[in-house]
C-alpha cells in the first residue's frame, strides 16, 4: 500500500500536463470516484490498525498533492486562454457596418405626408392635448349627455368629477382653436386618440387621427368637397375618385362620409373594398352653427367645414397592411420595410 502511494506521488510530481484534454483525463484517473486515489482510500479499510495512522497521513497527503496539481495546471490553462482571447482582439479593425439605419414609423411617414398635402393649400398644424375635459371632447361638440359615445365602454375616464377623459377624437382640438383664435381659421390637428375597445386586427384602444377645420365668411360644402378631392388625389394618386355619402356626426350639419375609389382593385372589386369598388376613409361636414356658438364664433357671419380621418386607416390602405396591431408592436422586421427621406 505504501509503495502504491509513493509510486503515485512520484507520478503526480513528474507528469507534465500538456493540454486541457490530458488534464481532464488525469483528473478522472486520479481523483474521480473510481479513480486510483479513491481505490486506495477503499483499501485503507484493510490496513492493520497499527499502520493506520501513518498510511492515513500519506494517503491524505497524496490526495492534497493530486488536487493541487490539477487545480494549479487548470488555472494556468485558463489564464493562457484569456490572454489569447485578448491578443486576438484587433482594436484597429474597422467596425461592422450597420445594414439598417433607423427608419420612420409608417404612421409618422403618412402623418407627415398629410401635413405636407394640407400645408400646400394653406393649412397650419395645431397641437391639442390628450387629456381632455368633458366640454372639449363632448359637450362643445354637441354630444348630448346620453349620446352612446359617452358611454364608459367607449371612453377612458380618468376622473369622474370633474369629468376628465383620454380624448376619443381629435375634434376636441377644433374647440380649443375656435375658442382662442379669430376666423379665418384653416388648420389640421394630427394626434393620438383613445377608445376603450378590445384590441383586434381592426380595432385598438389607441390610434391616430387628423382633424381638419376651415372657418371663414364664405365657406361652402363645395369647398369641402374640392379640398378633400385634392387630398385624395395627392395621397392616393391622380386617378383616385371620391364619393360623399350622407351621414351623421353631432358636430356637423350636413354630415358626410367620404369614400375613395379602391386603390387596390381600381374599382373592379376585391376583398379590401368588399367588392364595392369604394373604401371609406373619413368623416366630414359643415360645422354645426351651435358648435360655432359654443366656441364664441358668430354663425351669422362665419361658416366652416371640418373633417376627421384615421391615420392608421390611410396607412393600411397605402401600404396594404392587414392588421392594425402591427403598428404598435414595434417588430423591427415590420418597421424596417418602411423608408422615407
Ligand atoms: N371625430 C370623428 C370620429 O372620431 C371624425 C369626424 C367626423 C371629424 C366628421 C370631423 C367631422 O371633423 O366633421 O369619428
Amino acid at each position: 500500500m505504501t509503495d502504491k502511494i509513493s509510486n503515485l506521488l512520484a507520478e503526480i510530481e513528474k507528469t507534465k500536463i500538456e493540454n486541457k484534454a490530458q488534464l481532464e483525463e488525469l483528473r478522472i484517473k486520479w481523483l474521480s470516484k473510481k479513480g486510483e486515489i479513491s481505490v486506495l482510500f477503499d483499501d485503507f479499510k484493510i490496513v492493520p490498525n497499527e499502520l493506520k495512522k501513518e498510511v492515513g497521513q500519506r494517503l491524505n497527503e497524496l490526495k492534497i498533492k493530486a488536487t493541487e496539481k490539477i487545480n494549479s495546471v487548470k488555472e494556468v490553462f485558463e489564464q493562457q486562454e484569456s490572454t489569447n482571447a485578448a491578443s486576438s482582439l484587433d482594436l484597429t479593425l474597422p467596425g461592422i457596418p450597420l445594414n439598417q439605419i433607423g427608419s420612420k414609423h409608417p404612421l409618422s411617414i403618412v402623418k407627415n405626408q398629410i401635413i405636407e398635402i394640407f400645408s400646400k393649400i394653406g393649412f397650419t398644424v395645431s397641437d391639442g392635448r390628450e387629456i381632455e375635459n368633458d366640454w372639449h371632447n363632448f359637450s362643445a361638440l354637441n354630444t348630448p349627455e346620453n349620446h352612446p359615445a359617452r358611454d364608459m365602454q367607449d371612453t377612458f375616464y380618468i376622473n369622474l368629477n370633474p369629468e376628465m377623459v383620454l380624448r376619443t377624437q381629435t375634434s376636441s382640438v377644433q374647440v380649443h382653436i375656435m375658442e382662442s383664435q379669430k376666423p379665418p381659421i384653416r388648420t389640421i390637428s394630427p394626434g393620438r386618440v383613445y377608445r376603450n375597445e378590445a384590441i383586434s386586427a381592426r380595432a385598438h384602444c389607441q390610434f391616430h387621427q387628423v382633424e381638419g377645420l376651415y372657418i371663414d365668411e364664405q365657406v361652402s360644402f363645395a369647398d369641402l368637397k374640392q379640398t378633400l378631392l385634392y387630398f385624395a388625389k395627392e395621397m392616393f394618386g391622380v386617378e383616385t375618385e371620391i364619393r360623399l355619402r350622407p351621414s351623421y356626426f353631432p358636430f356637423t350639419e350636413p354630415s358626410a362620409e367620404m369614400d375613395i375609389s379602391c386603390t387596390i382593385c381600381k374599382g373592379k372589386g376585391c376583398n379590401v373594398c368588399k367588392y364595392t369598388g369604394w373604401v371609406e376613409i373619413l368623416g366630414c361636414g359643415m360645422v354645426d352653427p351651435q358648435v360655432l356658438i359654443n366656441c364664441g364664433i358668430d354663425p351669422e357671419k362665419y361658416k366652416g367645414f371640418a373633417f376627421g380621418m384615421g391615420i392608421e386607416r390611410i396607412t393600411m390602405l397605402k401600404y396594404r397592411i392587414k392588421d392594425l396591431r402591427l403598428f404598435f408592436e414595434n417588430d423591427v422586421r415590420f418597421l424596417k420595410q418602411f423608408t422615407s427621406a
